[in-house]
């Protein structure tokens, strides 16, 4: 078995530093490195203020700065990191394919095939290597076709390691995991090579906790948790639609399944619909997986996941048009959040960014105040979809510094994220300072309704 002292990470963001944080913290005598060609990126987890790391996580700063310097490096220097490891994880991202075979649906593993060539022509000795990434099943035998054809005849491992963390828990994920995944080969190299990895995360980790099993399980067992989870909420959020019809409550309806062991109790929040990077681009994988084996019934049960929620966020923005008198043209529409989810500056795929593109369509001025994400990244965001020139964005959406500023004179409040800072908010003061009738629009379920109808406001949630 081989003792790792050097460990290099490919890939310095959401999953790699927190991951890679959390390795270097808990094995002080093991040597991490990640790496990262974004040198802006690297310039800003090096920051002489740990504060000013490029990822906001609870205690992620507090980590890194227990670590740092220490054994905890990053670096734009990828060779010398991949030529000094002797276990190298590729933790880059694996994005939605948007061009050719697969557009729209399939993993995009270019950067994933970059790495596994970049290792193969700095390797001069034996190495493990970690998929930490989301891969496709058998993702695994394609990197290892690279690394035996292109390598100096150095011999390779491969190990799937699925990451599990939660945006906004990742530190509490990864000091605390319900289960560590490892799959590798059946041989005895295999094992060896499984055993190091199972070595270095019983470091904090209870072993009944770390699960060994084939890479090929591992990597779907990754793809099959997301699509669980997303299902979940897609299916909380079909019964939002018909609890509206009906006079039933969603919250009630939740907390009455949930209560069923057999369903459990997390993941059943009705939502204005998922974002994240993982959902949508998990299943869209998995659906082109199961169409590329020709099992059409098993993808098309999947798709649905992705269909319904796009049918949520649509009908958010749709009911906030209807509501106002079914114009929005010109009115003031104040967002409350703009992150997927609370406690992140991550807003890829957020429901806050199709919901503003619903709204910029009908003309709507939009005012977003969100406590951590940037106002770059708001118009990142926009931009990206292509719906319109990056002018008419900027004309279209504000963004605020103070959330008392972006209500003032609204004519109505979406609420897109749970930060909970807007449950303490001063909600008579915010009427008081906005348009006549006042709308809150509650995508999160996380304001007191009686409250703030008491007040005088017309409010809305989902699934009541
Ligand atoms: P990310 O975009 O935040 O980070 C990926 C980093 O890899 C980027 O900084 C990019 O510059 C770097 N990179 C790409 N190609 C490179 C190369 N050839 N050499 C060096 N650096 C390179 O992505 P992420 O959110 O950290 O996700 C990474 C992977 O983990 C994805 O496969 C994702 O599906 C998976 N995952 C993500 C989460 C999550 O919560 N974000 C959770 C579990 C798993
Ligand atoms: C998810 C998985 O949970 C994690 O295990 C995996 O490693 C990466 O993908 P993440 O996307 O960071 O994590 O956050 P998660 O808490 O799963 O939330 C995803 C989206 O679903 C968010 O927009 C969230 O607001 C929404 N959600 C979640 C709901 O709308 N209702 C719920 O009950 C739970």
């Amino acid at each position: 078995m081989t003792k790792i002292k050097n460990i290099c990470c490919i890939g310095a963001g959401y999953v790699g530093g927190p991951t890679m944080a959390v390795i270097a913290h808990k094995c002080p005598d093991v040597k991490v490195t990640i790496v990262d060609l974004n040198a802006e990126r690297i310039a800003a987890w090096n920051d002489e203020d740990v504060n000013n790391i490029p990822i906001y996580e609870p205690g992620l700063a507090e980590v890194v700065a227990s670590a740092r310097g220490r054994n905890l490096f990053f670096s734009t220097d990828v060779e010398k990191a991949i030529d000094e490891a002797e276990m190298i994880f590729i933790s880059v991202n694996t994005p939605t394919k948007t061009y050719g075979v697969g557009k729209g649906m399939a993993a995009d593993l270019k950067y994933i095939e970059l790495c596994a060539r970049q290792i193969a022509s700095v390797a001069k000795n034996d190495k493990i290597v970690v998929e930490k990434s989301t891969l496709p099943v058998r993702t695994a035998e394609a990197i290892k076709n690279i690394l035996d054809n292109t390598g100096n005849g150095a011999k390779f491992q491969i190990l799937s390691n699925p990451e599990f963390l939660a945006e906004g828990t990742a530190v509490e994920d990864l000091l605390n995991p319900d289960r560590v995944l490892i799959g590798g080969d059946n041989d005895e190299d295999g094992q060896k090579a499984i055993k190091s990895l199972v070595d270095i995360y019983a470091n904090w980790i209870p072993e009944e906790r770390i699960l060994t099993t084939n890479v090929w399980s591992s990597e779907l067992s990754k793809l099959t948790a997301n699509a669980f989870l997303a299902q979940r909420v897609s299916s909380i959020n079909a019964m939002s639609e018909l609890c509206e019809k009906t006079g039933a409550d969603v919250n009630e309806v939740a907390r009455a399944i949930g209560m069923d062991s057999r369903i459990g109790s997390k993941f059943l929040k009705a939502s204005v619909g998922f974002g994240g990077s993982c959902f949508q681009k998990d299943i869209l994988n998995l659906v082109y997986i199961a169409k590329s084996y020709g099992l059409n019934e098993v993808a098309d049960y999947w798709e649905q996941v992705v269909i319904m929620n796009d049918h949520q966020k649509k009908r958010f923005a749709t009911n906030i048009v209807r509501t106002l008198y079914n114009t929005v043209s010109g009115k003031k529409i104040a967002f409350l959040g703009w992150a997927f989810k609370k406690d992140t500056n991550d807003t890829r795929e957020s429901a806050a960014i199709y919901i503003a593109d619903a709204l910029l369509y009908e003309q709507a001025n939009i005012a977003v105040y969100d406590p951590k994400v940037e106002k770059e990244t708001i118009y990142k965001d926009l931009d990206y979809l292509e719906s319109r020139e990056s002018a008419q964005n900027k004309k279209g959406v504000v963004v605020f510094e103070n959330s008392y500023e972006a209500c003032k004179d609204a004519h109505a409040i979406a609420v897109l994220t749970e930060w909970d800072e807007f449950r303490t908010y001063d909600w008579q003061k915010i009427y008081d300072h906005m348009k006549k009738p006042a709308f809150v629009f509650d995508g999160r379920n996380i304001l007191d309704g009686e409250k703030l109808r008491k007040i005088g406001f017309v409010f809305q949630e989902i699934g009541k």
